[in-house]
């Protein structure tokens, strides 16, 4: 199984818009049966977004939660009620938030709060830039490691996790990734995972690429990159690439 996961990060900025993009989007994965297609609006069109989500193929899941299911958190979200209103997948660990002081610590205890829901964690790793000493492969490393900690080996059937280098994402990003670079981290990620929760359950956790992926550089992930899907910002707020990068992924799953 393959997955193309949009992340709509703060836009767009009504329900209305929200309305529109999720219905092309549905519209484009109706007869998709080889990828899994999820969006993560942004929490608040969550569950507006659901009765449009009832009829189609299109899973819904979230940008983030909390590590807890209630509690003082001023401003949080509990992993127990975005499961009860209905996501199915949460993004945790994205760059953005780490950007804003979030730690491995706090991801790790995200992950195991979303899973332990009922929900799919999707966990975010990525290094900040690439030094030719290659000192960036222990930096995902470590950072994978420290995120995973204390998940329970038991859930890695909810555990997907998103390779998106940093230098990669978004508007400023100075070049994209190559299928090639991805190929050579998801092996590390793989060793990483086998550590942590042993052969089979570490081989059977979908890696995927994120970080300015498009309708035109998609195939080439899945194809020399052997990815198992993508994690799509800007791409997934435009219908017709966001159709494309599924139809794609459809053909090659
Ligand atoms: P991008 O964002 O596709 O716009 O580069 C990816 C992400 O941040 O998940």
């Amino acid at each position: 199984m393959k997955y193309v996961v949009g992340n709509w990060k703060m836009y767009p900025r009504s329900e209305r818009e929200a309305r529109t993009i999720f219905s092309g989007i549905k519209k484009a994965s109706a007869k998709v049966t080889h990828a899994k297609v999820v969006l993560c609006p942004p929490h608040l069109f969550v569950s507006p977004l659901l009765s449009l989500a009832r009829s189609g193929r299109v899973i819904l899941g979230a940008q983030n939660s909390s590590h807890a299911d209630e509690g003082a958190l001023t401003g949080e979200t509990s992993p127990y009620a975005l499961s009860r209103i209905g996501a199915k997948y949460v993004i945790a660990g994205h760059s953005e938030r780490r950007g804003m002081g979030e730690t491995n610590e706090d991801v790790a205890k995200k992950i195991s709060a979303i899973a332990k829901n009922g929900m799919t964690a999707i966990l975010c790793v990525g290094e900040r830039e690439r030094d030719p000493g290659g000192a960036y492969f222990t930096e995902v490393k470590e950072q994978l490691r420290a995120s995973l900690s204390g998940f329970p080996s038991t859930l890695t059937r909810r555990l997907i996790i998103a390779y998106e280098p940093i230098w990669a994402i978004g508007v400023k990003a100075k070049k994209p990734a190559e299928p090639g670079d991805f190929r050579e981290m998801s092996i590390l990620i793989k060793r990483q995972l086998v550590e942590s929760f042993g052969k089979k359950a570490g081989f059977s956790v979908p890696i995927l690429y994120g970080g300015s992926v498009d309708d035109l550089n998609a195939e080439g992930f899945l194809t020399e990159g052997k990815a198992d899907g993508f994690l799509v910002g800007r791409a997934s707020l435009d219908v017709k690439k966001f159709s494309t990068i599924i139809a794609i992924t459809e053909r090659i799953a």
